[in-house]
């Protein structure tokens, strides 16, 4: 081989590896493309002058827009905020070029965003990842809440039971006494503490329902009767409040419950709803709408009324016994811990969903258990 041949063949071996270089490159490229795109948390990169260097496809679909289209925009125009603002993770990213991680609220859903100080070449840049927490932070309230009850009605089944036998004792031996007692001021005063105790036995019996101490007495029943009787056991004071009830009525199957204590549960939510309509002072009306889902073989019903609503900081305390908003003497604040004690005992559920001034809806689900689980459990 010539000289001249040699070099020849060197800078083809030269070009080749150059070129095998520039493929794996290309390649490698696309991996890391393919791998940032798979993440379904929204990641973005950021420079110091806050212009987006790097979207991934899903950070760019948030915004119904193709990656293409998002680099080079502002940070601040996307998001449509004026930059810097009060406590801004990106600020304090580029501000401390550490990482920064926080919980971010953005139209109304939380996204834990962790911002890394990274270098493109010599230049700073920022890469944030958002992770949107919104439905796992709801899940875990609920875990909580759930939890809370629990261990509420454990507390107050205990207490309720320990307070059963004195009532019992009090309760007999004062109609021993009145039975015997032929003094009419003192028979007064005993017939008071009759009174008094019966009351505080109610409350232990209430108490009781929360903490699911009873077992339901099932039978076959059509809960839009259940509800209409219900109804009507309030037809006079709906009259009288000038209060409409406007009935939905869903085609559903008989199901399995224990019918008075399904009537509590109505009973318990018309009285909310018409204390939280005469509040308002407005034109009062309650819906009732009912539905069976076969998918899900459940019914559903929901009683929404137009009366004050609840503030969202009462929210998640109005399933907790004793909790109320009336002034004292005016209810014990035991309504909803029964009817959330009694839905659950039939393995339903029950949420109240309300906003201050427009008003209220709770809705109750429950499943259509059948006569399929033995006579025992539902009485035809
Ligand atoms: N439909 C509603 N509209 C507005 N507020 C409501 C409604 N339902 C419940 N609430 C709020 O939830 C609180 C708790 O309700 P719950 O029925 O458990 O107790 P209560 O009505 O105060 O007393 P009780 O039912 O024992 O007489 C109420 O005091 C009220 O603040
Ligand atoms: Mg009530």
């Amino acid at each position: 081989m010539t000289r001249r041949a040699g070099e020849q063949s060197e800078r083809t071996r030269a070009e080749e590896v150059d070129r095998t270089r520039l493929t794996d490159v290309a390649k490698s490229q696309r991996q890391w493309q393919a791998t940032f795109d798979a993440v379904t948390d929204y990641i973005v990169v950021f420079n110091a002058e806050r212009t987006i260097r790097k979207v991934n496809v899903s950070f760019a679909a948030r915004f119904g827009k193709h990656p293409r289209e998002i680099i080079g925009m502002k940070v601040s125009d996307l998001f449509q905020m004026s930059l810097p603002h009060d406590n801004c993770v990106i600020d304090r990213a580029i501000m401390s070029n550490s990482v920064v991680i926080d919980e971010v609220g953005v139209d109304g859903e939380i996204y834990l965003t962790s911002i890394f100080p990274a270098l493109f070449g010599e230049e700073q840049v920022y890469v944030g990842i958002l992770k949107n927490m919104t439905e796992m932070n709801r899940m875990r309230d609920q875990f909580y809440h759930a939890h809370k009850l629990v261990s509420l009605g454990q507390l107050v089944s205990g207490v309720a039971h320990e307070l059963n036998n004195p009532l019992t004792g009090i309760l007999g031996l004062t109609e021993l006494m009145l039975r015997k007692v032929p003094d009419e001021s003192v028979r007064a005063g005993l017939d008071k503490i009759r009174k008094a105790a019966e009351r505080c036995a109610e409350i232990v019996d209430s108490l009781l329902c929360f903490s699911r101490q009873q077992m339901p007495q099932r039978s076959l029943a059509h809960l839009n009767y259940v509800i209409d009787r219900t109804a009507g056991m309030r037809i006079y004071w709906f009259r009288k409040r000038g209060i409409e009830i406007v009935k939905h009525y869903g085609d559903l199957p008989g199901v399995c419950v224990d019918v008075p204590q399904i009537q509590q549960v109505v009973l318990n939510i018309f009285l909310n709803a018409e204390e939280a309509i005469a509040q308002a002072g407005t034109q009062g009306c309650i819906t009732v709408t009912t539905s069976h889902d076969e998918g899900r073989s459940c019914i559903t019903t929901v009683i929404a009324d137009n009366g004050t609503g609840i503030k969202s900081s009462d929210l998640p305390r109005i399933f907790d016994p004793f909790f109320s908003t009336k002034s004292v003497g005016h209810g014990p604040g035991l309504g909803l811990s029964i009817a959330y004690g009694l839905i659950s005992e039939h393995g339903g559920t029950i949420a109240v969903d309300s906003k201050e001034g427009e008003g209220t809806t709770v809705t109750i689900e429950l499943p259509v258990v059948k006569d399929g689980r033995g006579p025992s459990s539902c009485a035809t």
